[in-house]
């Protein structure tokens, strides 16, 4: 076959789709880039912002956003929803998120890169005592005035500073060490949910907090544990960790809280 009709017939499957090897991984085109690249705007989207809302009640706020899927068909490729179970986001700050990708077939995710009335792009992290934060970037966002179940999930989901995105399959198996009761199996998700975005357990998770989650907890004991998880600020008073989601009752706090707990003190404390 001639190579210019060699040439076409391969630009032509990747454009179609049926390229077996989209990227894996995707530094982030700056935002002006990415405009020239897709030939679209950014739309107003309006939100609960999750980290200015607080017990007192949600906070709207409108941001300019592309919808995550067109930026995904771009820079993966658009057979990005197969083959990999999760889509990592890498923070500028070492925070790092992974969200499932049947969470963005079954909800509306947004990369935000501004603000509609033009304002600094920054936001007031209020749960880790932070304030201006920048969100460039780029911010995900997702649709969560008409979706009670994404609104519950709180900030967790809401990377900023994302600059590089990658497709993996997350084995969370050292999650799950041989001889873990099955009673604690649930604390294994909790852990996910709401801790391993900062910290790292027995090698799987973030890096924003140093050391080994389980060997933090260990050195602990219950009643400070207690805190450092539901009101952190009690405890060390400008730290950066949240409180366990305000969003819910006290009582599940309290359950999440003891799972964790017992999970913790299992798990072997060095990784
Ligand atoms: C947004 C990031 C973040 C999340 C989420 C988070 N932490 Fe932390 N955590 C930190 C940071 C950062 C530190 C280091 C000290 C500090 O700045 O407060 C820390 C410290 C700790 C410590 C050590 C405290 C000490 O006194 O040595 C424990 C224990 C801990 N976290 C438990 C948890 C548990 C359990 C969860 C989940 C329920 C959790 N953290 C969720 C960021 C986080």
């Amino acid at each position: 076959m001639p190579h210019h009709i060699l040439r076409a017939a391969i630009a032509l499957i990747v454009m179609s789709g049926l390229w077996l090897g989209p990227a894996l991984a995707a530094t982030l085109p700056e935002p002006a880039q990415l405009k020239a690249r897709i030939g679209l705007a950014p739309v107003p989207v309006e939100v609960y912002e999750p980290h200015l809302s607080t017990q007192q009640g949600p906070v709207k706020r409108s941001y300019l956003a592309y919808r995550f899927e067109v930026i995904a068909d771009l820079v993966f490729g658009p057979m990005w929803r197969d083959g990999a179970d999760t889509v990592e986001f890498r923070a500028l700050d070492g925070y790092v998120s992974r969200i499932p990708i049947a969470d963005f077939l079954a909800h509306k995710a947004y990369l935000a890169v501004g603000l509609t009335d033009d304002g600094p792009f920054t936001v007031d992290n209020l749960r880790q005592n932070e304030t201006d934060v920048a969100l460039g970037p780029y911010y995900l966002i997702w649709e969560n005035i008409d979706d009670a179940e994404i609104f519950s999930r709180g900030p967790s989901i809401w990377p900023y500073q994302v600059a590089e995105i990658l497709r993996v399959n997350t084995s969370d198996a050292p999650l799950r060490p041989a001889g873990l009761d099955p009673a604690l199996e649930p604390a294994v998700d909790l852990a996910k949910k709401h801790c391993l975005n900062c910290h790292k357990l027995n090698g799987f998770g973030g890096n924003k907090a140093p050391g080994d989650l389980a060997a933090l907890a260990q050195a602990l004991n219950d009643e400070t544990f207690r805190s450092r998880v539901l009101e952190p600020q009690l405890v060390q008073p400008n730290t950066t960790m949240p409180p366990l989601s305000r969003e819910l009752p006290d009582q599940e706090r309290e359950r999440i809280l003891k799972l964790l707990r017992a999970y913790l003190l299992k798990m072997p404390g060095e990784g």
